[in-house]
């Protein structure tokens, strides 16, 4: 496994790779990788010859009172993880390797941003949609893996590979949660013990979402506020829902009455200081 630092080595050896007819998958992340990283690396590795792996916490993505200063890092650890599964480079640019001085270029998806995360955080997805153009261009792909867990994310990906006609296949993978339910995330590390061990509450509110539409109750708004009312009632931390929504799958419009197309219930808490996301295809 290589290491590479430098934008120019790593589109060379890309360039290179593609020359000798092999195809590529990237995997991008911000690093502290756990299972959630590790599934998307194994996708990659099955569907190309070269998987190449970015680890950058990119801070454009971030607000100004968000967690840029202490998201968790341990790339010596990220590095073995990544060995672990067959990763043949992992991509490791500096911020001033991505971002040099003088750089005033954005890819701002207009319309799909704009609600559930995008109405809290105003600029995250134009940083997410701008790093990945940045590394797409830098690593060549023939494919690219995101997670379910960012389902937003992923159909903003999505759409802006249509609109500006990367050559690429945008593969989305199923979220992978620990034993107790809990969405796999770097930022669970942040949760001190009583919080960590309310967190899979969330991911039962969804579920118990999910029964009940199955069951029959197909009201979106009803639906959300019986995960809102459990999650209440469950959680005896601070506990504060940012957003609780039932959107269509493929296009992410809200649905705020029957559902009749398939729809996705999608969820914010800040739970103490830590953010968390999670959601749910009924
Ligand atoms: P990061 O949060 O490190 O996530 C990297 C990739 O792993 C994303 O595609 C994310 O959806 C996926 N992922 C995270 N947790 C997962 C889980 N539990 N199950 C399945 N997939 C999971 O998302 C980002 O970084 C950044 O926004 C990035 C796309 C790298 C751009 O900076």
């Amino acid at each position: 496994m290589q290491q590479i630092s430098s934008n120019l080595k790593m589109q060379d050896s890309a360039r290179e790779s593609r020359r000798r007819g092999q195809s590529i998958a990237l995997v991008p992340t911000m690093g502290f990788l756990h299972e959630g990283h590790l599934e998307l690396m194994r996708k990659a590795r099955e569907k190309a010859d070269l998987v190449v792996v970015s680890i950058f916490v990119n801070p454009i993505q971030f607000g100004p009172n968000e967690d840029l200063d202490r998201y968790p890092r341990d790339l010596e650890g990220d590095l073995a993880k990544c060995r672990s599964v067959g990763v043949d480079i992992v991509f490791t640019p500096t911020p001033e390797e991505v971002y040099p001085e003088g750089f005033q270029t954005v890819v701002t998806v207009t319309e799909i941003t704009k609600f559930l995360c995008g109405a809290s955080r105003p600029n995250h997805f134009q940083g997410v949609t701008t790093v990945v153009s940045k590394l797409f261009n830098l690593t060549l792909p023939d494919y690219a893996l995101f997670g379910e867990k960012d389902f937003q994310q992923l159909a903003v990906i999505r759409r802006m590979v249509a609109d500006l006609h990367f050559p690429i296949e945008i593969i989305g993978v199923p979220i992978v949660r620990e034993t107790d339910g809990l969405a796999m995330s770097s930022r669970n590390a942040y949760l001190p013990p009583k919080e960590r061990a309310e967190a899979p509450e969330i991911y039962k509110a969804l579920k118990n979402a999910g029964t009940l539409f199955r069951k029959g109750l197909d009201d979106a708004t009803e639906l959300c506020r019986t995960v809102s009312e459990q999650i209440n009632n469950s959680i005896e931390s601070d506990c504060e829902i940012e957003y609780i929504e039932i959107h269509d799958t493929n296009n992410l419009t809200q649905i705020k009455n029957k559902i009749s197309t398939p729809a996705t219930i999608l969820i914010a808490v800040h739970l103490g200081k830590t953010r968390l996301i999670d959601n749910l295809q009924l």
